[in-house]
């Protein structure tokens, strides 16, 4: 196998990063290199240049101090600095972009689902504690060996062969949510879990309970946010990986269907991962879905989609009623969030109740009357609930055609108010 020699790697860390961003990263292996440390990009970013795709973070990783490292880059390029004292890390926002800095570090486990416990180490120390080998590669930015590839574990092979393969038996068990991270990079390069790995995975699933809430939501979380989820929940769900996240959950390929509709649908307006969630939640049993959102601690927003769901899913059998008014769909809709709306306009098998949600997000939603409360107090009525009454009744009649002027408008409020105040 040929291995890519230091001018390709610079090429391409050239190509694929902003001048800004690759002259940073030259200053920042010079300041380095005077103080005898060794820095590195590592991770993520290598194995995107060696295959040729923009990544969308940079990790750099130092055999030295990382804060001096942060505040050197702080300093020349004025970038916002967050350092973690705990880890020794440095998160650093330079023009739009995202540096981490690490230190080459070891790490141990106290147990399986813990977080690791963490001690200085060299860059190839670092490597062999990642989670599988084509993530397992660094490229040195300081010194002579600017450019070099440190590849000790084979990442390089693996990624020309499309393997995904964890680096010692114990991974899994020391770190149950990288089961979710070898299933979320096979599906999205279209690689292999080779089957020792998997094997691995399929027995430290008994380990994903232990994981925190948090952890968990993260996975989902980094899942949604592929540009295909639906191919790594349906490998997890037939992995029984989703089972053992929350009883009886599934992803079948009718909902992945769902997740393509959601996708290639240019009307939602909603975030992609919302409707991705709800959609799923959609097709599930409220029960199951309850104890999804329990058990990932969804966040108040996501728990109100859910909640939303169950209501709207009830609800369904009034939008089927014949001769529906556009008033009566507003109230049958207007308490339930939009993104519920906007994925039963993918998941629903009614065509009448499609068209009736299309219309609701479309139009009916925004529909207001061209009175507001201040100028029904400007002709004299008295604050208080009947003039919000009066502008709900006036606002469905708008909605249903009976009235379209400002004019007509008024009319209506003085029959509904009294003619005699104003
Ligand atoms: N890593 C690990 N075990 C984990 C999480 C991360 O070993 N549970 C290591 C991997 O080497 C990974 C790096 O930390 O490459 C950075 O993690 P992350 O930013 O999550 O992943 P990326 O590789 O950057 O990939 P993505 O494209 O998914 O962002």
């Amino acid at each position: 196998m040929d291995m890519p020699n230091s001018t390709r790697i610079t090429a391409s860390l050239k190509a694929s990063l902003a001048e800004d961003f690759f002259s940073l990263l030259t200053r920042a292996g010079e300041f380095c290199h005077k103080r005898g440390e060794r820095l590195f990009v590592a991770g993520g970013i290598v194995r995107d240049l060696l295959i040729d795709i923009q990544s969308k973070d940079i990790d750099l990783v130092v055999e030295g101090d990382s804060h001096a490292l942060a505040d050197e880059i702080a300093r020349l390029y004025n970038a916002k600095i967050t350092l973690h004292q705990r880890f020794q890390t440095a998160k650093l926002s330079v023009n739009g972009f995202t540096v981490d800095i690490a230190i080459a570090r070891k790490e141990t486990y106290d147990h399986p689902g813990a977080l690791p416990k963490i001690t200085a180490g060299t860059m190839e120390d670092d490597l062999k504690r990642r989670d599988f080998s084509i993530n397992a590669m660094a490229v040195s930015i300081s010194g002579d060996t600017y450019g070099h590839l440190v590849d000790p574990l084979g990442g390089y092979a693996d990624l020309k062969a499309g393997i995904i393969r964890i680096l010692h038996p114990e991974s899994f068990s020391d770190d149950p949510t990288r089961i979710f991270r070898a299933i979320r990079y096979e599906q999205r390069f279209g690689f292999e879990i080779e089957p020792e790995t998997l094997t691995l995975l399929q027995e430290a699933k008994k380990h994903i309970p232990a994981l925190s809430a948090d952890r968990l939501r993260y996975e989902f979380e980094c899942i949604l946010d592929e540009q295909a989820p639906e191919k790594a929940l349906c490998r997890a769900s037939r992995l029984s990986v989703l089972k053992a996240v929350s009883e009886k959950l599934v992803f079948d390929m009718t909902s992945a269907g769902w997740f393509k509709s959601v996708r290639e649908n240019n009307s939602l307006e909603s975030p992609l991962p919302s409707l991705y969630l709800a959609s799923w939640i959609g097709g599930m049993a409220d029960s199951d879905a309850q104890r999804l959102a329990a058990r990932l601690n969804l966040s108040a927003d996501s728990r109100k989609t859910v909640g939303d769901i169950s209501k709207l899913k009830k609800r369904l059998i009034n939008l089927r009623l014949p001769g529906l008014l556009p008033a009566d769909i507003c109230r049958i809709l207007d308490s339930i969030t939009p993104v519920a709306i906007e994925a039963f306009t993918v998941i629903s098998p009614d065509s009448m109740v499609k068209e009736r949600l299309r219309m609701y997000l479309a139009s009916l939603r925004h529909i207001r009357p061209i009175l507001g409360g201040d100028e029904l107090i400007e002709l004299g009525y008295s604050p208080g609930p009947d003039i919000g009454k009066a502008l709900q009744k006036i606002k469905n009649a708008r909605l249903n055609g009976v009235v379209s002027t400002r004019k007509q408008e008024i009319e209506m409020a003085k029959n509904l108010l009294g003619r005699s105040s104003p």
